[in-house]
């Protein structure tokens, strides 16, 4: 791996550079009708943080210092409390990212069923490490907490999107390769119990298959 470090965003002590400047930071009349909508919906403003920080992050594509100061303006709010919403989920953006965001989740029934070996597949397959972005701007990838499908471990994200599920090396590359060419994967729903047939998965059901992964769950890495 010899990609550069991502820089970081967020320096104790260090004021953040600004991507945006103050002319760019309004709402539209449109955007604006929706907030006070939301902002309409809770007793106070904080229950509103959540969609305004998304609408916010679809309009300026991530989340730098000065969009949370935006949203924590627009709401009333202090720029702490934002910032702790939007620092809280994987799903917010706080570095710019590719045009695809694998976001590999290695929680526990990952972990176990070789999330960290998908993981580290993909970081292979892109030349990066989580946290990074392809040089052409493509792909990055993040390790993420568990995103609710652990009966279909391990998974991944794409874009705070579509789920791929019971992920495998070769699913990864059809992945890649799908996505290289402007195709998104559908939307794919999995109901339990699951046919090992069907799905042509990794999940084993016998304890001892969970050595045959290569990077081991971490509680076996701790001296
Ligand atoms: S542990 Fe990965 S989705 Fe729950």
């Amino acid at each position: 791996m010899d990609s550069p470090s991502p820089k970081p965003l967020y320096v104790p002590g260090q004021v953040p550079e600004r991507r945006f400047s103050d002319e760019e930071l309004v709402w539209t009349a449109e955007e604006q009708q929706r907030i006070d909508g939301w902002v309409a919906q809770y007793p106070t403003s904080d229950g509103a943080v959540m969609k305004v920080l998304w609408l916010a992050q679809e309009k300026f594509a991530w989340l730098p210092a000065e969009v949370i100061k935006f949203v924590a303006e627009t709401l009333g709010l202090p720029y702490a409390k934002v910032f702790g919403v939007a620092t809280f989920y994987t799903q917010y953006y706080k570095q710019e990212m590719g045009t695809w965001v694998l976001d590999v989740c290695t929680c526990f029934a990952c972990q176990l069923c070789g999330g960290y070996d998908m993981l580290h597949y993909l970081e292979d397959q892109l030349g990066i490490t989580k946290g990074e972005t392809t040089e052409d701007g493509m792909f990055s990838i993040q390790e993420v907490e568990c995103l609710g499908a652990c009966g279909s471990a391990p998974m991944l994200q794409v874009t705070n999107g579509p789920y791929i599920h019971n992920l495998t090396a070769a699913k990864c590359d059809t992945l890649l390769a799908g996505l290289r060419a402007g195709k998104v994967p559908a939307f794919e729903s999995v109901t339990l119990p699951q046919d090992e047939d069907d799905l042509g998965g990794n999940r084993r059901s016998d304890a001892e298959a969970v050595e045959a992964y290569q990077t081991p769950p971490v509680s076996e890495t701790i001296e």
